[in-house]
């Protein structure tokens, strides 16, 4: 995989040697690549967009889910998986369910991980549908993934939590060499639209705008209304993906059993150790995982900023959060 790696990241150093620079919050830089600011070198890069481009092949059957970074990709695998698979691991009552001892981003892989595989354990997946995730913006995926109609899920967050997240995940994950950020040049960063798979707004702007289109095919979600009511956007999600539960499913409290098992308090003690890469520790992706953070964070003035910036931006667009 390493070797893969390398490859994979000279056939394309030309091209990112052309592109705009900017500073960078976990690398030192991000690129500019179709409208979006991209890591290199990394598992989720510049590179791995040039490279799904290339080499990556959907089926029509195939269930993607979409978020920017930090808007709660974590617990959406988790929710997707525990409802398409539920048939698994019923028997027990989950007791033997991968979810309880191993990290969401092992059960659903991002299709940006897969592509330095030897053998992509996409190509021989047995299981149908497959389940991807991406960071991916909708202007920058694959033809074969737009021209093969299959199902996506667009989760978004407010921006201001989406940020603040963001702030921490950087510290956590940067090089030691590099120092810490300051909150007040990431804030820069952020409203610049300077961040991974940034800017923000233009994110969750392409993604809204074709799940208006095409309503049966993208099912655009926020992070704060499934924190209002998670077991209501269970059934949602297990409508839109053609699992719905049955009368007997729904009396058995088949769906508050998936809710619980994808719960923060449940998924962060099961990875409070180990790492999922080195230098990824499991415990990083689960902070808070409240709604409103933020506030104990950005000043008045930046919170002020970050609004104008979202009512300029998403202007007579209607995503709640
Ligand atoms: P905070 O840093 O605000 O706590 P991502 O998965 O896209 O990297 O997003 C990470 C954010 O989702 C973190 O937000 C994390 O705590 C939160 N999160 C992780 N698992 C969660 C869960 N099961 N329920 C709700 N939020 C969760």
């Amino acid at each position: 995989e390493k070797t893969n790696m390398a490859l994979i990241f000279n056939k394309y150093n030309d091209r990112i040697a052309t592109l705009p620079k900017e500073k960078g919050w976990i690398t030192e830089n991000l690129y500019m690549y179709q409208g979006f600011w991209h890591q290199s070198k990394r598992r989720i890069s510049v590179e791995t967009v040039m490279a799904v481009h290339d080499t990556f092949k959907a089926r029509p059957t195939d269930i993607y889910l979409a978020t920017l970074p930090k808007s709660g990709t974590t617990w959406l695998k988790a929710l997707v998986f525990a409802i398409v698979n539920r048939n698994r691991y019923k028997h027990n009552s989950f007791s033997t369910h991968p979810l309880l001892n191993s990290n969401p981003h092992n059960c659903l892989p991002f299709i940006e991980t897969e592509v330095f595989r030897n053998t992509p354990t996409y190509e021989n997946d047995p299981h149908s549908p497959r389940l991807f995730a991406t960071h991916i913006p909708y202007t920058s995926l694959p033809r074969s993934i737009l021209d093969s109609g299959c199902r996506m899920v667009y989760l978004c967050r407010n921006p201001k939590d989406v940020f603040v997240s963001m702030f921490h995940f950087a510290n956590k994950l940067r090089d030691k060499s590099r120092g810490s950020m300051r909150f007040v040049e990431a804030f820069e960063l952020f409203s610049k639209g300077v961040m991974p798979t940034g800017p923000y707004w233009d994110h969750v702007k392409s993604y809204h705008n074709v799940s208006l289109e095409h309503p049966t095919k993208i099912l655009f979600l926020s992070y704060d209304d499934m924190k209002i009511d998670t077991a209501t956007h269970v059934k949602r999600l297990s409508m839109f993906l053609g699992y719905p539960f049955t009368e007997a499913e729904e009396t058995d409290g088949a769906v508050q059993e998936i809710v619980r098992l994808c719960s923060f308090e449940n998924l962060s003690k099961v990875n409070k150790h180990g790492n999922l890469r080195e230098g990824i520790p499991n415990d990083a992706f689960f902070r808070e995982g409240t709604v409103g953070d933020w506030s104990n964070h950005l000043t008045s003035e930046m919170s002020e900023i970050l609004d104008q910036i979202t009512e300029e931006k998403f202007h007579g667009l209607h995503i709640s959060f």
